[in-house]
């Protein structure tokens, strides 16, 4: 990496402590935190912090010597000489970590209500969303010891996931899950449990990720959440429940050959969609074969469906 890049990240660090020690003197936004339920140690162990305005983080920056070099990262807006703006100005601030544990970025969420809910810092050189998985830093050896990840959809869903022991969760940072975030968790498990939000989006989100899971040889299995609750939620609600869920999460495959057992059709070409995506050819036969004999469709006929939908990143 070169020297122009370590010079940021050292500033991107210094911001996070910035706003990490200025949420300690913001008893609104530590209000807004304890409101939803967020822990002391998750505040500690995320560095989670708040910007009050643009003027005090421009005052800290001119003190270092660092306007100029920080605004390079977009996250600082030059608006007229010597007045800025900071993109998080009254946000909760959530330094996003590579994988190496370096602040590259932030994500800031509005207090309470207000739009857009979250926004992230812009892309750059060494920040690229889709090569970032929030809570993998904190994550990654969980992942390891306890052989698989939990995929969720937001920030807070990991920060809650994390307090109540379930460390090995992660989540993209609010774009769709791709090729990249599947090449960087095949890295630490061969195995995940999509856990998304109770809404359309949710499912929406699990037709769109699978694909790239199974492409990188990861098994997908699912647990589907009660409509309206997300991890977050839940995990504070009924941590029982939660266990019982992601307990019982099922393979995505043995899901469809279920509804197609139960006589839902229509579960025949979603299977043989996703079937399309897995790597091992042993493993696809099987799952063709048992969807032939449950559904009585010829096997050939399914290999037939298949060369159209295989292709989606090869
Ligand atoms: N997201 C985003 N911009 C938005 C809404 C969501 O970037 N306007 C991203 C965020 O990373 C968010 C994730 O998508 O964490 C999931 O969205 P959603 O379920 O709507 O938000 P929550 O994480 O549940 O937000 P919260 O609990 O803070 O209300
Ligand atoms: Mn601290
Ligand atoms: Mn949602
Ligand atoms: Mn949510
Ligand atoms: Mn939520």
């Amino acid at each position: 990496e070169d020297r122009k890049d370590s010079k940021v990240i050292r500033i991107l660090e210094l911001v996070a402590d910035y706003y990490h020690n200025a949420l300690k003197k913001s008893p609104h936004a530590v209000d807004y935190l304890k409101s939803r339920g967020v822990s002391s140690r998750s505040i500690q162990k995320f560095r989670l912090g708040f910007s009050p305005s643009s003027e005090e983080l421009v005052n800290f920056l001119r003190k270092e010597g660092l306007i100029d070099a920080y605004e390079k990262t977009g996250n600082l807006v030059k608006i007229d000489e010597g007045i800025y703006r900071d993109l998080f100005t009254g946000r909760v601030v959530i330094p996003i970590r590579d994988e190496r544990g370096r602040c590259i970025a932030f994500g800031g969420r509005v207090l309470y209500e207000g739009k857009p809910k979250y926004i992230n810092s812009p892309e750059s050189e060494f920040f690229k969303k889709r090569e970032v998985m929030f809570g993998l830093y904190e994550g990654k050896e969980h992942i390891k010891d306890m052989g698989f990840a939990i995929i969720v959809e937001g920030y807070f869903d990991v920060i809650s996931m994390h307090d109540e022991g379930y460390k090995n969760t992660v989540a993209p940072l609010g774009t769709s899950f791709g090729e990249e975030h599947a090449k960087l968790l095949s890295r630490y498990t061969k195995d995940v449990i999509l856990l998304f939000d109770g809404d359309s989006a949710g499912k929406r989100a699990i037709r769109q990720t699978a694909p790239y899971l199974l492409s990188q040889d990861i098994k997908v299995r699912v647990a589907y959440l009660p409509e309206g609750e997300d991890p977050d939620t839940l995990v504070k609600r009924d941590k029982e429940l939660l266990r019982l869920l992601l307990e019982g999460a099922k393979d995505i495959f043995e899901l469809f050959i279920k509804m197609l057992r139960e006589g839902q059709k229509e579960a025949l070409k979603d299977l043989v969609y996703f079937a399309g995506f897995v790597k091992n050819k042993v493993y696809q036969h099987d799952i063709l074969r048992e969807a032939s004999q449950v559904s009585g469709f010829a096997l050939s006929a399914l290999y037939d469906q298949l060369p159209k939908v295989q292709r989606k990143e090869e």
